[in-house]
């Protein structure tokens, strides 16, 4: 059993969050010009070639959510995603900047995608840049938002007037717009079928890979002493097929201590419920990822 070279070794120190590269951190200063990232090309490795070392650039900022902005760099199918401080509900009525988030979700995000794409669930995560950064494959993004519960929470309880806490079984599915002018408005694959925003096809794989996810995260986070409530998943399409895109983090699923049901996830946010990011590092302490 030889030593992996070095960019090998650094490849996967990067993946799991470690120490393999070093830049300055994110600022408004270096955002607008150029930035050469090092990366290692994956594809090679797949071509049964060694880790190699290619530099990449960093360019313009192609697009702000939220909470994450998205860069082009110099090749057209890969972007860097970088995960800010700034913390939104209620469609980006309550807003905050929370210190350490962005590194903390980028860490979590890189753990969970990997995850599941070590389960069969093609994601466009290709690796960590930095504390805040990841690179991704460009995917064509479906504006449509899969919802899977497990227990009853949030919208679900509001709509129907049903009691929080309930368990879910089977668990549900349910669509949404991505639309935040309008609220994320509940849809259903006919709607997504006649206004093109996805074919049938691609919508039944959808299904089931967001069902897969439930699988292998209601596991992961049973095995830790957690339970996963529910989450927000989205998908697009890169070269004919459908990957996950955007995160997996707590910002976007629902977490409840098994024993307690303390909540761990952004609703401690939404309800003013205080220590949101150190709530956010228990989560992934207890499935081993490890912060700064
Ligand atoms: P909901 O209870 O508000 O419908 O949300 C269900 C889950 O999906 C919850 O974990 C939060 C997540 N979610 C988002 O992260 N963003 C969204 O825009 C929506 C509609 C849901
Ligand atoms: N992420 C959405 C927002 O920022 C919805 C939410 O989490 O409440 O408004």
């Amino acid at each position: 059993h030889s030593e992996p070279e070095p960019a090998e070794r650094r490849y996967r120190d990067l993946c799991r969050g470690g120490s393999g590269l070093h830049r300055q951190p994110h600022d408004a200063e270096s955002a607008r010009s150029a930035i050469r990232l090092p990366i290692l090309i994956q594809e090679e490795a797949a071509r049964g070639g060694r880790f190699s070392e290619t530099p990449m650039e960093k360019r313009e900022e192609l697009y702000a959510g939220k909470a994450k902005s998205v860069y082009r760099t110099d090749n057209p199918e890969r972007f860097v995603l970088v995960f800010r401080d700034d913390t939104s509900a209620f469609d980006g009525e309550k807003k905050e900047q929370l210190n350490r988030k962005g590194m903390v979700n980028n860490k979590f995000n890189a753990f969970i995608m990997e995850k599941l794409e070590a389960a069969g669930v093609p994601t466009h995560f290709e690796g960590l840049l930095s504390s805040t950064e990841s690179l991704v494959k460009k995917l064509d993004m479906i504006p449509v938002e899969c919802v899977v519960r497990n227990v009853s929470a949030g919208s679900l309880c509001s709509r129907l007037g049903v009691a929080e806490g309930q368990e879910l079984n089977p668990p549900t599915y349910e669509l949404f717009l991505k639309n935040d002018a309008l609220h994320d408005p509940m849809v259903n694959e006919s709607l997504a079928v006649s206004f093109g925003w996805a074919a049938a096809d691609e919508l039944e794989q959808m299904k089931s890979l967001t069902y897969r996810v439930n699988d292998v995260l209601k596991a992961l986070f049973d095995e830790a002493g957690m339970l996963l409530v529910d989450y927000k998943l989205e998908f697009g399409r890169c070269e004919g097929k459908i990957v996950l895109g955007d995160e997996f983090s707590p910002d976007g699923c629902r977490i409840w201590d098994k024993e307690t049901r303390k909540k761990m996830d952004k609703d401690r946010f939404r309800q003013g419920l205080g220590d949101v990011i150190e709530t956010y590092e228990e989560v992934g302490r207890r499935l081993g990822i490890q912060f700064d």
